[in-house]
C-alpha cells in the first residue's frame, strides 16, 4: 500500500512510524512532514490546508489510503474532498468535524442527547452575553465557538479577566470568525483525561486513556501550548471509567451524530474532567491527540493499518485491538519564548547520543543536504520511552533528554511525576 499522512507535527511523525511498521506498507508520504518524517518516509512540499493539491497529489501518487492529523483539513472538507476523488481517507466529514470545529454545535449536541457536560450558554450577541456574565461568578470559562489552534478558552478566575476574553473574541475579533460566537461555561474541578474512541460510525472501540500537560512550565504554571508532554496510562483513570465513558459518552456522541444526519467515522477524542467521581466532556476533537498519540501509540500491539482500513470499510466490529501493559511517557522540547514568538534554524545536537529504545518524534525541526538537523518551529521534538511502569518509561525520557540541546530548548521536568510520587 501507499499511504499519505497530512500534517507536519510529533502526532504525524507518530502515525508515520507506526503505520511504516505495517508489512501490508510499501510507501509513506507525509504532507508536508519534517525533518524525522523525511527519514522514515517521504515528506511532499504541500500545505495540510491546500485540500485539492493534496489529492491532486495523493491521485498522481496512486495513494491507497490517506491519514489526516491535525483539524483543519477536516473541517475544511478534506475527507468529503477525497471521497468524491474515491481516494480512501481516514477522518470524519466536514459536517461531522463540526463536533470539533463548532464549540456551541458539540454543546449544543451534548445537550440534547443527554451527554454529560459543564453548564454552558452559547452566545452570538456581544451585549447578551455581557448581560449573562455580569449573572456569573468566577471562575467561569469562556469559549470561542470555531478553530482557534488551542487559544480559544480562557479559564476566567476574575470578572475582568472574563470581560476581556470576552471582548477579545466578540468585539476585537482576534480569533476572526472563529470567535463570532462563544460559549460561557461553567467551570469543574478535576482531574483531566483524555480518551479516544476508534469508530466506523458504527462500532466504537475506545483506544487506552492518556494525559496531556498544556501549560508551558511545571505545575501548571504560565501559558497554554500545544502540548508539553503526556502519559499512559493515567493511574486513577481504570477500566470501569473506560467503559462508563464509553457508554455515557462515545457511543451516544455518535449515534447522535447518525442521528443528525452526519455518520462520523475516524477517531474521536473526548477531552474529560472526573469531578465528584464523574466524567463529563471538556471538549470534543475530530482527530487524534497531540501529543496523546505521541504516547499511545508506542503502546498500540495491533496493526494500525488493519484498523484504520476496518474504520473506512465499515467493519470495525471485525478487528481486535490489542495494547501493551507497557507505560509511556512524552516530553515536548520547545524553542526559547514558545508560546510567544520564537527563533527557528538552530542545530539540534545529540540525537545520535541516545538509548536505543528512546522514540524521538520530530514536530518543528527540518535538515539540511548533509542531514543536519534543525529546529523550525514552537514545539521542536517529543522525546518518549516505554517501561514496564510509569518510573521505569519517565526515568528512561527525563535520563535521555539532556543529550539533546538546542540554543535556548526548554521542557518540563514533571511529566508523570505525579504518577511516581
Ligand atoms: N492534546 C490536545 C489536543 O490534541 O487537542
Amino acid at each position: 500500500m501507499k499511504v499519505m499522512i497530512i500534517g507536519g507535527g510529533a502526532r504525524e511523525h507518530t502515525l508515520a512510524w507506526k503505520i511504516a511498521q505495517s508489512p501490508k506498507v510499501k510507501r509513506i508520504y507525509v504532507a508536508p512532514g519534517n525533518a524525522g518524517t523525511g527519514l522514515a518516509a517521504h515528506n511532499l512540499s504541500l500545505r495540510p490546508t491546500d485540500i485539492e493539491a493534496l489529492g491532486k497529489a495523493a491521485q498522481e501518487k496512486s495513494i491507497d489510503l490517506a491519514v489526516v492529523g491535525p483539524e483543519v483539513p477536516l473541517a475544511l472538507g478534506i475527507v468529503d474532498h477525497f471521497n468524491d476523488l474515491g481516494i480512501p481517507i481516514f477522518g470524519p466529514t466536514k459536517a461531522a468535524t463540526q463536533i470539533e470545529s463548532s464549540k456551541v454545535f458539540a454543546k449544543g449536541l451534548m445537550q440534547k442527547y443527554g451527554i454529560p457536560c459543564p453548564k454552558g450558554v452559547a452566545f452570538s450577541s456581544y451585549s447578551e452575553a455581557q448581560k449573562y456574565l455580569q449573572k456569573q461568578q468566577p471562575p467561569i470559562v469562556i469559549k470561542a465557538d470555531g478553530l482557534a489552534a488551542g487559544k480559544g478558552v480562557t479559564v476566567a478566575n476574575t470578572m475582568e479577566e472574563a470581560e476581556k476574553a470576552l471582548a477579545n473574541s466578540m468585539k476585537k475579533k482576534i480569533f476572526g470568525p472563529a470567535g463570532n460566537k462563544v460559549l460561557i461555561e461553567e467551570h469543574l474541578v478535576g482531574k483531566e483525561v483524555s480518551l479516544l474512541a476508534f469508530t466506523d460510525g458504527k462500532t466504537v472501540i475506545p483506544m487506552i486513556p492518556a494525559c496531556d500537560y498544556k501549560r508551558v512550565f511545571d505545575n501548571d504554571q504560565g501559558s497554554n501550548t500545544g502540548g508539553m508532554g503526556s502519559y499512559s496510562p493515567p493511574s486513577f483513570f481504570n477500566a470501569t471509567l473506560t467503559q462508563k465513558v464509553t457508554q455515557s459518552v462515545l457511543t451516544p456522541a455518535i449515534n447522535a451524530l447518525t442521528k443528525e444526519g452526519m455518520p462520523y467515522k475516524g477517531v474521536l477524542y473526548a477531552g474529560l474532567i472526573i469531578s465528584d467521581g464523574e466524567p463529563k466532556v471538556l471538549e470534543f476533537n475530530a482527530r487524534f491527540g497531540d501529543p496523546e498519540t505521541q504516547v499511545t501509540l508506542p503502546r498500540l500491539k495491533t496493526d494500525l493499518i488493519d484498523i484504520l482500513l476496518a474504520v473506512i470499510n465499515d467493519n470495525l466490529d471485525h478487528i481486535d485491538i490489542n495494547w501493551s501493559s507497557d507505560a509511556c511517557v512524552g516530553v515536548v522540547m520547545a524553542s526559547a519564548g514558545y508560546p510567544g514568538s520564537y527563533k527557528t534554524g538552530f542545530f539540534i545536537k545529540g540525537l545520535d547520543k541516545l538509548d536505543e529504545d528512546i522514540l524521538v518524534f520530530h514536530a518543528g525541526t527540518k535538515s539540511d543536504e548533509s542531514g543536519n538537523i534543525y529546529t523550525n518551529g514552537g514545539r521542536v521534538l517529543t522525546v518518549a520511552a516505554t517501561g514496564k511502569n510509569m518510573a521505569e518509561a519517565r526515568n528512561k525520557a527525563y535520563r535521555n533528554l539532556p543529550h539533546i540541546y538546542f540554543e535556548g530548548c526548554h521542557y518540563r521536568q514533571d511529566i508523570a511525576a505525579r504518577e511516581i510520587t
